[in-house]
């Protein structure tokens, strides 16, 4: 197990501070293993490793690479997803700053595998402290010949929680809003001039580098891979190492390691490198140090976009499938502890108010059903008004309709689970004016700015935040 800021050789979050300590670590060889292998064996060793990806949905890297590179197209790009906007989470920009290189080797392997030529490195412009290290390792990587002719940009980015979403990263790559897009990336990337449902064709890089200006046509849809930084960050050492070393540890279905993060109700928040499969008891009582609070655990977010796991479960193995077994889902492994003195309507609130204020209403059903569902657990905190729960099992039902992304179907998840989990909670409320439920009520969305040596510091300017992504006053 490695945590931040501890010293091991070893592992994603070992410190690397220099180009020189990476190449005497073995770093590089991934690079020079793929060049040797050529796209097919890369691509077939990265499946025979079952990696998948950590940015959330699980989904086979793998396949994921095969399908972009035989998307057909002219040209192919790779971009990195360094948003991390989920909350509770933190292990990103942990992997960035302990060590951006193997981010930056894993990058290069995918576009030799993909057949791209440019790579876009998204993350948001706050993250001033890992774009610097970021640069450092990609021109120290390109002065030593590991980038080949690839074309690196860093893609600074805002910092709604939308930007993470592929599809709407890829906007702000191209100088819009984050918005998601309606195809995903292998069918609809970067700069494509392919007419696609619901976009407007325009001038692409293709035109540009080309100098035709007449753009490329139909094959123009400019097939783009978006990876993780840490689904990136296990590419360099699978390639060094091979496919069956990575297997070696986790579980068969989800292999390797994963970096969780845990805060919260928790004596030490940190952010460790662990086996998948690893009981997530060890992450919240061995890791974390149990609660700060003292209290028996109550319940465990994988962030906002899971369904929440009771105090009761903690035996259970994090990997993709026990997770989502258990009725929750490993995310992208930020776990956030609440001890037995909170409410639970009170964190289904501020979690519902977090995606609606964050929804995009491209698609009405999400920013109209997130904002009643918000509005609906406000009365029944504040008022107890039973009335509302009718309202809420219609807005959860309803919520996902012809949806462009999946914002709305965490807030289906998490809202939905807390409510059917502790109804306790829910009845309290009911019984009088709210003031009746005994349990804490200040919850904030925990969206982390910054976790070191122990120290975890939340977005508290996103409670500010408006549906339309302006920013009130605080009360003075
Ligand atoms: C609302 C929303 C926010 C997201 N935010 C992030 C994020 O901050 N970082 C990330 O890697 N993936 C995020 N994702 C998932 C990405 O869309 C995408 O699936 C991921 O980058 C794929 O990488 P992977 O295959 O390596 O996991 C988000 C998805 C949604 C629906
Ligand atoms: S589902 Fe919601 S967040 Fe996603 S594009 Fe539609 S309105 Fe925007």
């Amino acid at each position: 197990m490695s945590s931040v800021g501890s010293m091991t050789k070893d592992g994603l979050l070992a410190n690397v501070a220099t180009f020189d300590e990476y190449r005497a670590s073995g770093g590089g060889n991934g690079v020079v293993a793929t060049t040797a292998l050529g796209s097919e064996a890369t691509i077939r060793e990265v499946e025979q490793s079952g990696l998948r990806g950590r940015g959330g949905g699980g989904f086979p890297t793998g396949r994921k690479w095969r399908a972009v590179r035989d998307a057909g197209g002219s040209r192919r790009f790779v971009v990195v997803n360094g948003a991390e906007g989920e909350p509770g989470t933190f292990k990103d920009r942990a992997i960035m700053r302990a060590n951006p290189y193997q981010v930056i080797e894993g990058v290069a392997v995918a576009a030799l595998a993909v057949g791209a030529s440019d790579v876009y490195f998204a993350i948001k412009a706050s993250f001033t402290r890992e774009i610097e290290r970021v640069a450092q390792a990609a021109a120290d990587m390109a002065a030593a010949g590991l980038l080949g002719d690839l074309s690196f940009t860093i893609a600074r980015g805002p910092d709604e929680y939308l930007f993470g979403e592929e599809k709407a990263m890829l906007e702000v790559i191209e100088g819009n809003d984050p918005l998601p897009r309606v195809l995903p990336p292998y069918l609809h990337g970067l700069f494509a001039t392919m007419p696609q449902p619901g976009w407007d064709a325009h001038a692409s890089v293709n035109d540009i580098d080309t100098g035709t200006g007449t753009g490329t046509g139909t094959d123009g849809s400019n097939p783009t891979l978006v990876n993780n930084v840490e689904t990136l960050a296990h590419v360099a050492s699978i390639l060094d190492r091979g496919a069956s070393w990575f297997r070696s540890r986790g579980t068969p279905r989800s292999p390797g390691t994963m970096v969780f993060t845990v805060v919260g109700d928790v004596a030490r928040p940190c952010v460790a490198e662990l086996e998948m499969g690893t009981p997530l008891r060890v992450l919240v009582e061995d890791v974390g140090g149990g609660t700060a609070s003292g209290r028996p655990v109550k319940m465990v977010c994988s962030g906002v976009a899971n369904a929440v796991l009771p105090g009761d479960r903690l035996d259970v193995p994090m990997h993709f499938d026990a997770l989502a077994n258990a009725g929750g889902g490993l995310g992208s492994g930020g776990f956030v502890v609440y001890g037995d003195d909170v409410c639970a309507l009170a964190v289904a609130h501020a979690y519902s108010n977090f995606l609606w204020v964050e929804s995009c209403g491209q698609c009405p059903a999400c920013k109209l059903g997130s904002g009643a569902i918000t509005a609906a657990l406000a009365d029944l905190e504040a008022r107890g008004d039973a009335d509302q729960l009718a309202v809420l099992q219609r807005a959860l039902a309803t919520v996902t309709d012809g949806s462009r992304c999946g914002l709305p179907a965490e807030e289906q998840k998490v809202v939905g689970s807390l409510l059917r989990r502790f109804p306790e909670d829910v009845v309290a409320h009911e019984e009088g004016d709210g003031r009746h439920c005994a349990l804490g009520h200040d919850v904030i969305v925990p969206k982390v700015v910054d976790l070191e040596d122990g120290a975890v510091t939340y977005d508290l300017r996103q409670q500010y935040k408006r549906p339309d992504w302006t920013y009130a006053e605080p009360a003075a």
